[in-house]
């Protein structure tokens, strides 16, 4: 543990803006009121949150039970999670999605409406036969269309699975015969950077063959009108709705029904599809989305990310639709048109709170410092970043051009695990200094603990950052492997706690600094990915023999990947450009755009221990440019690392 040390020493401090203070969901009183019930009886905390927050179909009698590390929450209680999003907010005249396209087209959907469309979705699933449990996949843009189909899957308690559009046909295809889906819900095609992507022809290749035997169905949303292919499988959105709106009641769920799936790297190849249950997944939703984000019901609330991931789940469907405020979502590129087609999107609508990734506010810093300037961001009363640490200079930047000096900055860490946020600051209350994500919330025990199960004490001294108390929104499990959930999770220090995989220290003020992650997963673009995942892709190529795969420091992307490949029989000679991009364009066809390598070098051979082990913290100290530091002794080679540092 001794070697995670840390360099940032940054220590400027922000206080609450005054007038934020006065009118936020919480205050110090509150949270002091919070944090001493926890303290004094989890069990009342927990269900007095519970009562209050969710609207239940029956109460629950039960708050946490089960044996470690198979928790169970609010057990006996039932609920659907699609009638406290929608029917807690009918009749209100109000607003729930803003949606706007890349192409500028404005939609705007109530809460009326947006309940008869999913209704009538609902009816539509329902009649081509689907039941409970059953698992769908929604590979589509974040339009309100996948959001009606999530949310029609929670009223009919079909477990859905979100694929990330930009995924290749191929990493659908595996998601799909994962968790043994039934239907895939797709568009014909979708804008990104002025250019149409065809979802459904990925879709196509990915079903193609029976490579994906437990599909009985395609639904496809009419979203740009392009001409697709259309098979026997597949159905048209607008064909299978009832042409008079229906109601279908909602689904009577128990609280431990698994709601979704959604996958996500791991430190193997093959990712893992994590399970959220539905009580505890909707409680901490709600409670984060008004404590951190100080969400009210005549709040705008943007959150940039995709509903490909958690925090598309968390902070654009579930959370801020249950706590009845309207979503904007936008479908397209930050850049698109423009470099400040953000800042324009927010004057025109006047969005409240802001939701982005670190990686997106260094892109835009980047294209253009004083953009923000033009527009009236006046609207703004609170952002937020996710994803990765933010760099300081990011963070003071965000708050000046963005926030006017007033918006309060909210760094949330947590994990497509989580459900939720785990540590962030409490706006209107926290001081918060650029660059750390503060303390954990209420209701939530953090630790920093070495390897052998001690306790770090030291101020600034890393160590694994693991959670020690159960909390209602974390994962229920791996979708069909418990022992990958065991082993990834709770193994380490005997089911006792839960291992984030992240690293961490605290300062002498208590502040949590993430430092990077313990395992093999590098964070691109504030994106997770698993170093091994993109080693398979790349050694599935014809050409090559092996591969290791490391991440540097960037500018931009917070991380990059740099591989380090041979190839068979030196097929080709060192450097080919030609084939870098090649084995770029192999990789984005593998997974997807995303772990596409910035760098590439080939090489001999790696660096290996005499028993056959890649040593990929040596090639991480090349990619880095740092010089090679600890034990070489085991390394089989020697003279490879001297070739190595040659290519760079
Ligand atoms: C990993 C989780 C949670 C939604 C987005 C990513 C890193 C996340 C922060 C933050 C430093 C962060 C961690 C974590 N991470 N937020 N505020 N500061 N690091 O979800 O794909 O499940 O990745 O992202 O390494 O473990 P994810």
């Amino acid at each position: 543990m001794k070697n995670i040390e840390s360099k940032l020493t940054e220590s400027r401090k922000y206080k609450p803006d005054a007038q934020f203070s006065s009118n936020a969901n919480l205050n110090p009183k509150l949270l002091k009121e919070l944090n001493s019930l926890y303290k004094k009886d989890p069990d009342k905390f927990w269900a007095n949150l519970a009562n209050k927050e969710i609207k239940w179909i029956k109460k629950f009698k039960s708050i946490c039970t089960g044996d470690a590390p198979f928790y169970q929450w609010f057990k006996e209680g039932k609920l659907n999670i699609s009638e406290n999003c929608l029917d807690r907010h009918r009749g209100n005249n109000k607003n729930a999605i803003i949606h706007i396209t890349e192409n500028n087209q404005k939609k705007i959907i109530s809460y009326d409406d947006l309940y008869l469309l999913v209704n009538n979705f609902s009816y539509s699933l329902k009649s081509i036969g689907l039941k409970k449990g059953d698992r769908v996949i929604i590979y589509m843009p974040t339009i309100p269309e996948s959001i009606i189909a999530m949310q029609s899957c929670a009223r009919l308690g079909l477990i859905h699975s979100v694929v990330f559009a930009g995924f290749s046909s191929e990493s659908l295809k595996n998601r799909i015969n994962d968790c043994s889906a039934k239907v895939v819900i797709t568009v014909d095609s979708f804008m990104r950077n002025g250019k149409v992507i065809q979802a459904k022809a990925i879709v196509d290749e990915a079903l193609m063959n029976e490579n994906c035997p437990t599909i009985d169905q395609c639904i496809v949303y009419k979203n740009l009108g392009k001409k697709i292919i259309f098979n026997d499988r597949d159905l048209w959105w607008h064909e299978i709705l009832s042409p008079k709106t229906e109601i279908v009641e909602p689904e009577v769920m128990s609280s431990e029904d698994s709601l979704f799936i959604l996958y996500t790297s791991g430190s193997t190849g093959k990712p893992k599809g994590i399970i959220h249950s539905t009580a505890g997944y909707l409680l901490n939703c709600i409670i984060t989305n008004k404590w951190v984000f100080d969400l009210k019901e005549n709040d705008i609330f943007w959150c940039t990310a995709d509903i490909g991931w958690i925090t598309g789940h968390s902070y654009v469907v579930y959370g801020p639709l249950a706590t009845g405020s309207t979503i904007l979502i936008y479908d397209g590129a930050p850049t698109f048109p423009k470099p400040d087609r953000f800042w324009d999107i927010i004057e025109n609508n006047k969005v409240t709170i802001f939701y982005t990734a670190p990686t997106a506010i260094r892109t835009l810093m980047k294209l253009g410092e004083d953009l923000p300037d033009k527009y009236d961001l006046s609207s703004l009363r609170l952002l937020g970043t996710v994803g990765e640490p933010i760099n300081p200079k990011a963070w003071v930047w965000y708050q000046l051009k963005i926030g006017n000096k007033k918006c309060p900055i909210v760094d949330t860490w947590w994990q497509t695990e989580t459900g939720a946020n785990i540590i962030a600051p409490i706006p209107g209350v926290t001081l918060t200094t650029p660059g750390t994500c503060t303390k954990p919330l209420p209701g939530i025990e953090i630790g920093i603990i070495d390897d052998y199960g001690n306790n770090v004490d030291s101020i600034n001294e890393g160590g694994n950052l693991v959670i020690k108390n159960p909390w209602p929104s974390m994962l229920r499990g791996i979708w069909g492997d418990k022992k990958r959930y065991l082993d990834t999770y709770w193994k380490k220090y005997n089911n006792k706690f839960y291992v984030t995989g992240d690293t961490a220290r605290k300062d002498k003020d208590g502040n949590i600094w993430i430092m990077g992650r313990s395992d093999d997963v590098v964070n691109i673009s504030g994106h997770r990915l698993g170093t091994m995942e993109i080693e398979s892709a790349i050694v599935s190529h014809q050409y090559v023999a092996e591969a290791a795969v490391v991440s540097y420091k960037h500018d931009v992307k917070g991380e990059a990947i740099h591989a380090f490949v041979t190839l068979k029989n030196n097929f080709i000679s060192y450097n080919n450009s030609d084939f870098s991009d090649d084995l770029r364009e192999w990789v984005k066809k593998k997974i997807g755009s995303i772990a596409k390598p910035e760098r590439i070098s080939f090489s001999d051979a790696l660096p290996k221990t005499r028993s056959g082990k890649i040593m990929r913290r040596l090639l991480r100290n090349i990619a880095r440019g740092e010089d090679i530091t600890g034990d070489t002794s085991t390394l089989e080679n020697e003279n490879i690392l001297i070739q190595l540092k040659n290519i760079l």
